[in-house]
């Protein structure tokens, strides 16, 4: 490296004095970081049904969908984690049982569509543990999918793992199987490279095991996204940039960055919450968080790594999430299989049941597990086309105007003229981009353009400056 960690953390400071700038203009709130992941963010669903959703809705032309599926098995809880799962390992005939039914909840949705085979662009494996199956169970996934999906034009096909999942005998096999399958990259959860900080995580996995996992991946011929997490308790600026300074130099295709979330996403309320109660001694403040995000930003790009999607470096850009990058920054549709699994189609999103008994009974009954969704207002639907693909990467007029109809540049004019004032948006010909500044504080930007109702804090938690974000918020 050019510069010694030591200056880097200097640097880094400067972002504490954003934050409190940015604050006093009304943009960040006093409360839990909020990531806009969606919009309306998740948790803001009201109940609907399969088919109250599907009544309206049309494939898309060219007949392509981006596909998740989810697998919501684990060995056990790490502290951080909030999804809702089944634990231990004595669970292999509720995996059977569930195999089952998602493959049910597959040929239901096709019917529904009205194809009778899904032609992927591309496709997500995630949980949960989705490699936690036995090894005829793991065959039995791919069968089904097979089955059903048409791989001939799909650009990439991701496994989120588990470190120890793929490592020894067993594991190698499972690579072997999984390359045979055609499945050509995998995320790995390593969280840390730092034993102590994985044993508080209540990881089941050690940093050597990690380091292993990442050798027999690219032993087995796919590219490797290595995710961590930032802000958790016990970790400390020096010791979180030393760690990404060794991440760096394993020669990984990406490095995904997240920072804690206390909060649960969903319904389930993960144990951090309580564990923070226990050891507040251990909590790092937010100005350390927002200094360890700097700092990992500044290390990875000393080591050529950019942030080429939200929170994900890459040294080439043609590795990072189809998936994501399909569903978020191009606004194309995705269908979603298994529990708390969605599907964002246009103008509509469904979620999946939170709950094992609600996904069997509603599948039993020929009914897709949904049970909470919106078809978007003409209003809704432009903040939405502005939201997402600004928070991951950058708002294409192009793709705004296939989802809407309308031309972005009618929209929102007063609040783009503050936040470019402020330094955070630049308008470019034909989008609307975040500045370095405006990336590091995606979430708070997106938020700008959030209706009222789904704003994450009520409007006295944020000062009354120009950028409150109930000020221009008509669009
Ligand atoms: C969708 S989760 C899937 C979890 C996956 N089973 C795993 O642990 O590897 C993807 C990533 O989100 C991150 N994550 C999970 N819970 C989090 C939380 N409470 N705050 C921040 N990041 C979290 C972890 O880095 C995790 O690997
Ligand atoms: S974070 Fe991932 S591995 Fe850990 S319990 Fe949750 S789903 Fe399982």
């Amino acid at each position: 490296m050019k510069k010694t960690i030591a200056e880097i953390i200097e640097n880094a400071r400067s972002r504490v004095d954003d934050f409190r700038r940015l604050q006093k203009l009304g943009l960040i709130y006093r409360g839990d970081f909020f990531p806009s992941v969606h919009y309306p963010p998740i948790t803001m669903y009201q109940p609907i049904t399969d088919d109250e959703l599907f009544e309206t809705y049309t494939m898309p032309e060219d007949g392509r969908l981006d596909v998740y599926a989810h697998i919501p098995f684990c060995r056990q809880r790490c502290v951080f984690c909030h999804y809702p799962l089944k634990l231990g390992t004595a669970q292999g005939d509720e995996k059977d049982r569930y195999l089952s039914a998602m493959e049910r909840e597959m040929d239901i949705y096709m019917a529904k569509l009205g194809i009778d085979r899904i032609i992927a662009r591309s496709i997500l494996v995630g949980g949960g543990t989705p490699t936690y199956l036995s090894l005829s169970q793991q065959r039995r996934f791919f069968e089904m999918m097979a089955k059903r999906i048409d791989l001939s034009t799909c650009r990439q096909y991701t496994f989120d793992v588990d470190p120890n999942t793929i490592i020894g005998e067993e594991g190698r096999a499972r690579l072997q199987m999984m390359r045979d399958y055609g499945v050509d990259r995998l995320t790995i959860g390593v969280q840390s490279l730092d034993d102590q900080i994985l044993h508080l995580m209540n990881r089941h996995h050690s940093a050597k095991q990690a380091l292993e996992s990442i050798e027999e991946t690219h032993r087995a011929g796919m590219t490797v996204n290595i995710e961590f997490i930032f802000g958790f308790p016990g970790q400390t600026v020096e010791g979180w940039a030393e760690m990404i300074e060794q991440a760096c130099q394993l020669g990984v295709e990406e490095i995904q960055l997240y920072r804690l979330k206390i909060d649960a996403y969903g319904d389930y309320q993960g144990p951090v919450k309580r564990f923070i109660e226990k050891h507040p001694e251990l909590v790092p403040t937010v100005e350390q968080t927002l200094i360890m995000k700097q700092v990992a930003i500044d290390i990875l790009a000393e080591y050529g790594y950019t942030e080429n999607l939200r929170r994900v470096f890459s040294k080439e850009y043609r590795h990072h999430s189809r998936y994501a990058h399909n569903q978020c920054c191009r606004l194309l549709d995705q269908i979603g299989f298994g529990l708390t699994a969605f599907s964002s189609l246009r103008d509509r999103f469904a979620l999946n049941t939170q709950h094992f008994d609600e996904y069997y009974r509603l599948i039993d009954s020929g009914h897709l597990p949904i049970n909470r969704g919106l078809v978007r207002s003409p209003e809704e639907q432009i903040r939405w086309a502005i939201i997402l693909p600004l928070k991951n990467r950058s708002a294409r007029r192009s793709d705004f105007l296939r989802v809407t109809g309308k031309p972005m540049e009618r929209y929102f004019r007063a609040k783009i003229a503050k936040l470019e004032e402020a330094g955070l948006v630049v308008e470019e010909k034909e989008r609307l981009v975040l500045t370095k500044l405006g990336a590091f504080f995606a979430d708070e930007v997106a938020q700008q353009f959030q209706s009222t109702q789904y704003m994450p804090y009520p409007a006295d938690h944020y000062e009354p400056g120009p950028l409150h974000p109930w000020k221009d918020n008509v669009p």
